[in-house]
């Protein structure tokens, strides 16, 4: 069964655990929670946002936060993938020059993943590291991004190729704040609740597909049991595997041919999690095609991912230009391509290399579609 009381997950890792807090308000209490795993020399919090977020959410934010700390500055950044750039991160390195932001200081990432994983690049170099806390406000951000601590930024040849690792202090996870969120940010990010659902959670699967209705209406309790099971699966893999050296990889799951349409339209045409729905879609038909998936189980995962919204078109796009992109994407191992296959829904095999031709056939099946 699903648990009724949300509450705390843990992130347990040598000297550096940390817990996920998830419940409807707790935004208005980030103030104390940030309070409590902050250095006790924390005087100054920096919090980066977006303007679109932080109008939404300041007010709750600031309040909570000068009841606590000495000082509270917050640094803005544009709104959109575009902006997750190294420019981004010199324009706040210097903001938290010039004032004069310490060791001791926290810096709080409060929006979706962009500014999650840029707060988090600038809290992992800065000064050699300083604490940060995510405070996500996307749905993508609560059940995925905020947790693990891979932070970084695009370069102009690709995704996230500049990064570290650097786990946050503390993850706070308010599913109120999903009200405000455009409905195609929510059907993109159940994309990859039906991810943790193929890998890992067959009961997940199912409950998503049972009340896709329930889903995209909003049911505040139905999302938030959805975020506290998507965290309690990343926590998992997490501590158990922080670097992605093995298990980590099937977090990867839909993301070989996802990354490459969104590289070849340049992150303009899809939303993240969109992008992962067709790579779904396509590793679940190599995995039929290779015997490991029966028809069934490929069918079930293919009418999930399309009962969650109308996928972007691909029709127009060129199967070499796709296969161009995995080549060049980090996934890549030794020029080999490599999947994450479902072996059922709720199991996947990793590291599996796939020969061209077969990967082929089915982006020419998945573009006619
Ligand atoms: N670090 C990781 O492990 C990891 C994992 C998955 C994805 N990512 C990264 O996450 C990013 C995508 O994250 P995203 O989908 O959250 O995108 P995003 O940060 O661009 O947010 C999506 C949109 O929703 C808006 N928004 C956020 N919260 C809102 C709210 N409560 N109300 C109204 N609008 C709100 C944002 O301003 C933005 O316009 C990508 O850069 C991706 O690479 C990182």
């Amino acid at each position: 069964m699903l648990p009724t009381s949300l509450g705390e997950i843990a992130v347990s890792l040598p000297g550096r655990s940390y817990s996920i807090l998830i419940g409807a308000g707790l935004l208005e209490q980030l103030g104390k929670q940030v309070k409590k795993v902050a250095s006790p020399y924390c005087r100054k919090i920096v919090i980066v946002s977006n303007k679109k977020v932080f109008e939404l959410y300041k007010l709750k934010v600031l309040q909570s936060l000068t009841n606590e700390f000495d000082k509270v500055y917050s640094f803005l950044i544009g709104d959109g993938e575009r902006y997750k750039t190294l420019k981004t991160v010199e324009k706040l390195f210097s903001f938290l020059i010039e004032n004069k932001i310490e060791r001791h200081d926290t810096i709080i990432a409060l929006g979706g993943g962009v500014v999650g994983d840029l707060a988090g690049f600038a809290a992992a170099t800065y000064l050699r590291g300083i604490i940060y806390i995510q405070a996500p406000t996307s749905l993508l951000a609560q059940i995925d991004s905020a947790i693990g601590g891979k932070t970084g930024v695009n370069h102009p040849k690709g995704k996230n190729l500049i990064g570290a690792f650097h786990q946050p202090k503390l993850v706070v996870i308010d599913p109120e704040t999903l009200i405000t969120l455009p409905k195609r940010e929510i059907k993109s990010a159940m994309q990859e609740v039906i991810k943790y659902g193929v890998i890992a959670d067959k009961e997940l699967f199912y409950l998503v597909k049972q009340e896709r209705l329930k889903v995209l209406a909003g049911d505040a309790d139905l999302l938030a049991k959805i975020i506290f099971r998507c965290c309690s699966i990343k926590a998992g893999v997490v501590s158990r595997d922080e670097h992605e050296k093995g298990e980590r990889r099937i977090l990867n799951f839909g993301h070989t041919v996802g990354h490459a349409l969104e590289a070849v339209t340049n992150y303009r045409r899809f939303k993240h999690g969109e992008a992962v729905g067709y790579g779904m879609i396509a590793a679940a038909n190599i995995a039929e095609q290779i015997n490991i998936l029966t028809s069934k189980e490929t069918e079930e995962i293919k009418n999930v991912v399309e009962s969650y919204g109308v996928l972007p078109k691909i029709k127009d796009m060129n199967v070499d230009l796709i296969l161009q992109a995995m080549q060049q994407d980090k996934k890549s191992l030794a020029g080999q391509l490599i999947f994450v296959l479902p072996e059922q829904i709720g199991r996947v095999i990793i590291g599996e290399a796939v020969p061209v031709p077969l990967i082929c056939e089915v982006l020419q099946k998945l573009l006619s579609r």
